[in-house]
């Protein structure tokens, strides 16, 4: 990788702006390799140094890709307005690196967020076209039998959609509970389906994201963490994966 200049470096990770990571860099802060260094312009490879900021160690990353375990209660919105935003549940880095929810979950929905600060992955997983499947968990107020099963596979009218909305799968999953699996992202579109169906949804939980599943992770609800190759492969297009 190209070297990058000490405060840049600082600066591409999230610690502030140019400025400030240059102050940071005066007064000792930064270290590579254990050694402190004060001159801002010096130069280093990322990728082929160790370095600190405060004795934190960090890894350099290019560009994040985050998942959250959503508790309920916070909003997915940049600038939310009646609740908490899901960032104000990760370091403040990520908020100067522009990080961004995939999507969006409503305030009381909760389970898994993917965010990022890479536009190109974030337009990808968005699009309509990439299909990747998601999973939900639904309580619903009435008790869920095979007629709603079967409405729900069948498709139901939403309004303003000119042809029924099919779930890929739904499946009863307790009394009053269920899990869908729909590979569009519309507005309250679980929440819709169901009061399409004569149903209330109480709770809703996003357990499953293409073959990334909430239950493997082992995140409390307010947790995130950085996301390997290996469970990004796992974010791929319904036509090249099973269902979640
Ligand atoms: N469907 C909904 O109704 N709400 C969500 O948050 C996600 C999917």
């Amino acid at each position: 990788m190209k070297p990058l200049s000490a405060d840049r470096l600082l600066q591409s990770q999230g610690f502030g702006t140019r400025r400030w990571c240059q102050q940071l860099i005066a007064e000792g802060a930064f270290r590579m390799d254990g050694k402190v260094i004060t001159d801002p312009h010096a130069r280093i490879d990322p990728t082929a140094h160790g370095f600190s900021v405060f004795d934190e160690i960090l890894e350099y990353r290019a560009q994040v890709y985050l998942v959250l375990h959503k508790p309920p209660g916070y909003e997915c919105s940049r600038k939310a307005s009646h609740h908490p935003g899901v960032l104000s549940l990760l370091p403040e880095q990520m908020s100067w690196r522009e990080v961004q929810p995939v999507g969006r979950l409503d305030h009381d929905t909760t389970g898994l967020l993917l965010l990022s600060d890479d536009g190109a992955f974030i337009h990808r997983q968005a699009s309509p076209r990439h299909h990747v499947p998601k999973r939900y968990r639904a309580q619903v107020h009435e008790p869920v039998d095979a007629a709603l099963i079967a409405l729900l596979q069948a498709g139901v009218r939403l309004q303003d959609e000119p042809a029924p909305i099919a779930a890929l799968e739904a499946v009863a999953t307790g009394a009053h509970e269920l899990e869908l699996v729909l590979d569009e992202g519309k507005y309250h579109q679980v929440k819709r389906m169901l009061a399409a169906a004569g149903k209330h949804c109480t709770a809703l939980c996003r357990v499953a994201i293409g073959r990334l599943r909430l239950d493997a992770l082992g995140l409390e609800p307010g947790q995130w963490r950085h996301l390997g190759a290996d469970q990004l492969a796992l974010l791929t297009p319904a036509d090249q994966a099973a269902r979640p």
